[in-house]
């Protein structure tokens, strides 16, 4: 019970069957369900989701922020993303105007660090990015690491680089609400 054998072949068909791990070989004609044998089986991989839990495909927003683009870290920070298996659907590099920011953070405006946040997130080039991926939201999140980098614990992308809670390095969305919002700002013809 909960695993998934994909079959990989060379002519890259991909095939799936929900048979037990125990139970797998190459599959054949019926247990395929493509009506013909397959000789050319590659290799294959194996996921295993656990029962009653199923992949959630999610967006999230992901701002690279100035700090980071001034560093030289956005090759750093993407590879991590990349290499934990999320997909750039979206990237862009761009300077933001108060508006961008004031609508981005609207729930931020009101605090008395959001002049500072303002005045760095607008002075100087971002890279804005689209990840995609299984549970993507809470898995950036997760990589992130704390809002304040000094508390942020080691592995994650703000407790390696950074030492600082308002030049974070970066920031993604926090829920889907979010990321739907977000992603209609940052990049309406994905909507
Ligand atoms: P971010 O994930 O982009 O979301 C809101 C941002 O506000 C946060 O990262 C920090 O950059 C910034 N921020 C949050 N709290 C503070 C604070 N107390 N002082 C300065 N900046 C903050």
């Amino acid at each position: 019970m909960g695993y998934n054998v994909v079959w990989a072949l060379r002519d890259s068909e991909i095939c799936t069957s929900p048979l037990p791990v125990k139970r797998m070989r190459p599959p054949r004609d019926r247990s395929a369900g493509t009506g013909r044998i397959h000789t050319s089986v590659a290799m294959y991989v194996i996921t295993h989701s656990p029962p009653g839990v199923a992949a959630v495909s999610e967006r999230s927003l992901v701002l690279i922020k100035p700090d980071a683009v001034r560093r030289g870290l956005v090759g750093e920070i993407l590879s991590r993303y990349e290499r934990k298996g999320l997909t750039i659907v979206a990237l862009q590099r761009r300077v933001i105007d108060s508006a961008l920011s004031d609508a981005h953070y609207a729930e931020h405006v009101d605090k008395p660090f959001y002049p500072g946040l303002r005045e760095f997130i607008t002075g100087g080039p971002l890279v804005a990015l689209v990840l995609e991926g299984d549970q993507a939201i809470d898995v950036v999140r997760q990589m992130n690491g704390a809002t304040d980098s000094r508390a942020a614990s080691p592995g994650t992308i703000r407790g390696d680089l950074s030492m600082s809670k308002s030049e974070n390095l970066v920031h993604a969305s926090d829920s889907p609400d979010s990321a739907k919002r977000e992603l209609a700002l940052w990049f309406p013809e994905l909507s």
